[in-house]
């Protein structure tokens, strides 16, 4: 490794986080008394509890809980898997969210399991997930990385370190699901899901999947 680029050094987030935050919360409808499921919540600073000190969430993520810092009252952690979420029932939340997660499960098997899941535990569902193209990927922060030639990829990450991706030893790099929006909408296979593209400042693009039960075009 010969140099370090991370972009996140050069912009304020938190603005455009926020904002997110609250487009998302529009799109899914999310009402006052909603109880709310992050899935793949993170460590904390930027889960969903961030930006919601009101409706009950329950943060769920692989992570153990003692590298979780979710203190506010209205926040419960459970460590778990989002393949398999059998600690709750169907539709023991009213929204299900998950930011950040889906392009990071493999194989498609498991992703699958995983979408079904937040399909199962919740009757409205949103999902974030970097563009198939976006300008700037986020992982490796690198223009239009996702359609490089994969021994481009794989000689880049081995001589930088990207963005926030961490390497094994042997050089070896966590794939990421680059998918389209009709992609994820085949996945999701649910007719009334709709997939919405978002600007994340003027470099980074998102894939936003929204769908369920109770949802009308009308809001979205
Ligand atoms: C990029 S972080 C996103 C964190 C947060 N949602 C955010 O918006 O910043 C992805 C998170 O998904 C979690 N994760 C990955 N695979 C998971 C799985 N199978 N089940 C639950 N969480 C998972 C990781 O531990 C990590 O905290």
């Amino acid at each position: 490794m010969i140099g370090r680029v991370d972009l996140r050094r050069f912009v304020n987030t938190s603005g455009l986080r926020l904002a997110r935050y609250k487009r998302l919360a529009r799109l899914v409808d999310l009402r006052p008394t909603d109880r709310i499921v992050d899935i793949g919540c993170g460590p904390g600073v930027r889960t969903i509890a961030a930006y919601n000190h009101t409706n009950t969430i329950v943060g769920v993520d692989l992570l153990p809980p003692e590298k979780v810092k979710l203190t506010q009252a209205n926040v419960q952690y459970v460590q778990g898997d989002a393949t398999n979420l059998s600690v709750f029932r169907d539709d023991q939340f009213d929204v299900a969210f998950s930011i950040g997660l889906l392009e990071h499960i493999r194989p498609e098997g498991q992703l699958i399991a995983a979408i079904r899941e937040m399909q199962r535990v919740a009757p409205r569902y949103i999902a974030l997930v970097p563009h198939r193209y976006a300008f700037i990927e986020p992982h490796f922060q690198m223009p239009f990385f996702s359609a490089w030639p994969g021994g481009l990829k794989s000689a880049a990450i081995r001589r930088f370190k990207l963005g926030s991706q961490s390497r094994s030893p042997d050089g070896a790099w966590q794939r990421i699901n680059w998918l389209s929006g009709a992609d994820w909408l085949k996945l999701f296979d649910d007719p009334t899901a709709r997939a919405y593209g978002h600007w994340y400042g003027p470099l980074l693009q998102y894939t936003i999947i929204v769908g369920g039960r109770g949802l009308s075009d009308g809001k979205r």
